[in-house]
């Protein structure tokens, strides 16, 4: 029987995990500038905890969870997104008041797990980096957080792109059947047939729909003074910082936690094919006391880091040179490998990238490997060198060649920067 990946999963290695890892390294420096706590909550969760946050009815939850019981038969789920544990763990651990300052300003990395139909961009296992900010509302700290979102993909290099931002009416009922009536004169697909009934919000950011909606009735025509107000605040600020953005009256995010302003930056790229937002979120005044929570309000975000990592392949940014080493070290002889582990320990200990052979290679196939590996230096260790305590050491830039006393390699290291 030949073993393979499930369906919908990918395995990261070389270059690709380097990348991934580079992203990683570049988000985390932006957190810790924004003052980020890093969180980390369990990948499976109890499935009500998702049933409640992310909604009944909720694509997520009716048709994504990946599900699993334990010996005692009690319902769990992987986590398809970060929010409901993130809030889940703020309750049952009291982290709000005393020693915990609010906001709070957390954020995480980690695999999500949704059951969807792959495709470019649409896996069953993803990574996101996301935030969660709790404990404040305030039109500034909603424009910081769009900001942060923003910075990740300027930081990255990312520039075919767009910021939509979109205001949910906090009574939802009278546009409901605002919006409802308006539907009665479409056709629509199988899913929001489906979704008249359960969710009807939903249908207005249907991929397959979205092109018949363009005349629907808006939301922010709905919208109450003080949350016009709000809004208009926001995206007054979002303009005098510069940051580009647009209203997309139909978005509303597929998470039924959402109260207020939502935002998705989406990719603007061909390529990027139809899993095109990057980075989706908003905010979530009530689902605190959902959960039987203190009364928080709360406000987020989530990247895909597997839909950077297209966008970054996209528009040819590579975030890790080409990989090196400082120095591969090739044995003349059986004598020399021995002196050879000492070597490498003591480089490595300086803080240089080293190898060599442990195959029992050939001379000529080790200098192949150094090639290879991309090494800077080659240090070559033989009777000759062993018997005068030194090893040659030759330059992959100049193939210029050196002899240098043992107790000197470290000074040529640092004095021969490539
Ligand atoms: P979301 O929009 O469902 O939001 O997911 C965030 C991002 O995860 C998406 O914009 C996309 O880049 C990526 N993503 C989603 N599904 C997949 C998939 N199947 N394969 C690959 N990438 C995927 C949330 O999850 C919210 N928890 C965000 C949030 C945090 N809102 C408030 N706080």
């Amino acid at each position: 029987m030949k073993y393979q990946k499930p369906r919908g999963t990918v395995d990261i290695y070389y270059q690709k995990a380097e990348q991934f890892f580079a992203i990683e390294i570049i988000i985390r420096q932006l957190a810790s500038k924004y003052n980020f706590n890093e969180i980390k909550t369990p990948i499976f969760e109890s499935k009500p905890l998702f049933v409640r946050s992310v909604g009944e009815n909720s694509d997520i939850v009716e048709k994504e969870l990946f599900e699993l019981s334990d010996k005692k038969d009690r319902q769990f789920a992987l986590r398809p997104e970060g929010t409901a544990g993130v809030v889940r763990s703020i309750i049952e651990d009291k982290i709000y008041g005393g020693e915990y300052e609010l906001p709070l300003k957390l954020f995480y990395f980690g695999p999500m797990f949704r059951y969807e139909r792959p495709q470019q961009g649409r896996l069953r296992q993803f990574n996101h980096f996301g935030v969660e900010i709790v404990g404040a509302k305030s039109y500034l700290l909603d424009v910081e957080t769009i900001l942060f979102a923003y910075n990740i993909i300027k930081t990255l290099g990312i520039k075919n792109i767009a910021v939509k931002l979109n205001m949910l009416v906090n009574d939802k009922q009278v546009y409901l059947k605002v919006l409802l009536n308006y539907l009665q004169t479409k056709s629509l697909c199988e899913d929001c047939q489906r979704r008249i009934v359960k969710n009807p919000l939903r249908i207005l950011d249907c991929k397959l729909d979205a092109s018949k909606f363009a005349d629907c009735p808006k939301m922010y025509d709905f919208l109450d003074e003080a949350d016009k107000k709000y809004f208009d605040s926001i995206t007054k600020t979002l303009t005098k910082l510069d940051l580009p953005w647009s209203i997309d009256h139909n978005l509303v995010r597929g998470l039924d936690y959402y109260t207020s302003v939502v935002f998705e930056i989406v990719s603007l790229d061909e390529k990027q094919g139809s899993q095109s937002t990057l980075i989706g979120g908003g905010r979530y005044d009530k689902l605190f006391e959902e959960l039987k929570g203190p009364n928080l309000p709360a406000i987020g975000f989530a990247a895909g880091i597997e839909r950077l990592m297209i966008a970054l392949e996209n528009e040819n940014i590579q975030l890790v040179n080409d990989t090196y080493i400082d120095a591969y070290v090739i044995c003349l002889n059986e004598k020399a490998r021995y002196f050879a582990s000492s070597l490498l320990l003591m480089l490595r200990t300086a803080g240089y990238r080293i190898d060599c052979d442990y195959l029992d290679r050939s001379v000529k196939a080790q200098f192949k490997s150094s090639d290879r590996l991309n090494a800077k230096f080659t240090i070559i260790v033989g009777e000759e060198e062993l018997k005068n305590q030194l090893v040659t050491i030759k330059s992959k830039k100049t193939r210029k060649e050196k002899a240098v006393k043992f107790e000197k390699i470290i000074d040529f290291f640092v004095n021969n920067k490539e």
